[in-house]
């Protein structure tokens, strides 16, 4: 596993409308979360009645890895598992130990809220998970509460934190979804706690989902904003990308103590370089993150389709593929203020 991740262009590998190779998959094991986070799984629409997938509905884990294999067969090289909240999903492990001998899949990682991870980090390293990502925006515990849709428990995030450092998944890299007006104010705190150990924090801008998370343009800081705050506190300089197409910008603090990641999909989006597919947990595969409508993978694989249709099938919606939302977000907007013509289906991670 390494991070320095070079695309290779295969003959076979197939190139979208703008020329963009397929490169990752991030995979949903699971639709349901144990937490109700307000910009992104508000509680008033995932409430107790709502219907999430029956256990047959999501695929199996011999219907991931086959499909995982396909995906690898035309570029795939990493892999991203998240959810909803994958630590959910029952064995997780064993689908990481399936995944991590894949040909061609040499960068395995996992996001997660990280309430599950003390339990099951021994497992998941074990069986060759290397890299993990936990989702923490504030170290305040009340605000933590607020923003996890009343759950709490970041005890057990931080716990969870512990124990993958110790179970040998360092380093581990934390996402903050940064709010104006909710958490911005203690965003620092994070990196005072962090900036000394294996942990990376990496700040996102607050993305709209569609018209399911209030999301107002001012409620976006900017990265740059931010960058300029955490510069006047710890002195840092920018560090070149890993790779083309890497979502964070990178800043090293100039102490030598650690580093910091901006991920400024509203401020700059990356569209142009996104290699990036999705699969849901029902099986529907999506080129972007706030795609309409997805391709159901999971009714040809079921119905008996061979692994050349079903790579045909792959193959065909990724050469189709021309979207670039994030890049067309506020000509979008202006041409539909109430944007009901643009409520996207946000697939997580
Ligand atoms: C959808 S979650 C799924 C995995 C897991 N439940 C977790 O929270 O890490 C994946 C990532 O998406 C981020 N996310 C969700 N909604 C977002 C939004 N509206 N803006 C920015 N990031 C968001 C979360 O903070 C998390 O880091
Ligand atoms: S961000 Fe993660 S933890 Fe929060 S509601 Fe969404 S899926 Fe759940």
């Amino acid at each position: 596993m390494t991070s320095t991740i070079h695309h290779i262009q295969g003959p076979k590998n197939p190139l979208d409308k703008l020329g963009r190779p397929l490169h990752d998959l991030r995979i949903s094991v699971m639709d349901r979360c144990n937490f109700r986070c307000p910009y992104c799984m508000p509680k008033e629409q995932f409430h107790d009645n709502y219907q999430f997938l029956k256990s047959r509905e999501r695929l199996s884990f011999d219907e991931i890895v086959r499909l995982t294999r396909l995906f690898a067969g035309l570029g795939v090289r990493k892999v991203r598992l998240t959810g909803g909240e994958p630590l959910l999903r029952t064995n997780l492990a064993d689908l990481v130990g399936d995944l991590t001998s894949v040909p061609g899949i040499d960068d395995l990682a996992l996001t997660t809220n990280g309430v599950l991870l003390g339990q099951h980090a021994v497992d998941l390293h074990a069986n060759g998970l290397r890299r993990v990502t936990v989702s923490l925006d504030t170290l305040d515990p009340e605000l933590f509460t607020r923003m996890s849709g009343g759950f709490g428990a970041l005890d057990q995030v931080l716990a969870g934190i512990d124990a993958a450092l110790a179970a040998g998944l360092a380093p581990i890299k934390i996402n903050a979804v940064i709010e104006r007006g909710v958490n911005d104010h203690t965003a620092l705190d994070l990196l005072d706690r962090f900036r000394r150990s294996d942990v990376i924090v990496r700040f996102i801008e607050f993305m709209d989902v569609g018209n399911r998370n209030a999301w107002r343009p001012e409620m976006v800081v900017p990265s740059a904003e931010l960058v300029k705050r955490v510069q006047e506190r710890w002195p840092m300089h920018p560090v070149s990308e890993n790779y083309r197409g890497e979502v964070a910008s990178r800043w090293r603090f100039d102490d030598g103590v650690g580093e910091v990641g901006f991920i400024s999909s509203v401020s700059q989006p990356f569209c142009g370089a996104c290699s990036r597919a999705r699969l849901s947990s029902e099986g529907k595969f999506y080129t972007c993150l706030f795609a309409t409508e997805g391709l159901d993978l999971r009714a040809p694989m079921r119905a008996g389709c061979s692994d050349s249709e079903l790579l045909e099938i792959i193959r065909g919606a990724w050469t189709v593929r021309a979207d670039r939302y994030s890049e067309q977000r506020d000509s979008l907007r202006r041409s539909d203020p109430g944007h009901k013509k643009i409520e996207m289906y946000y697939i997580g991670g």
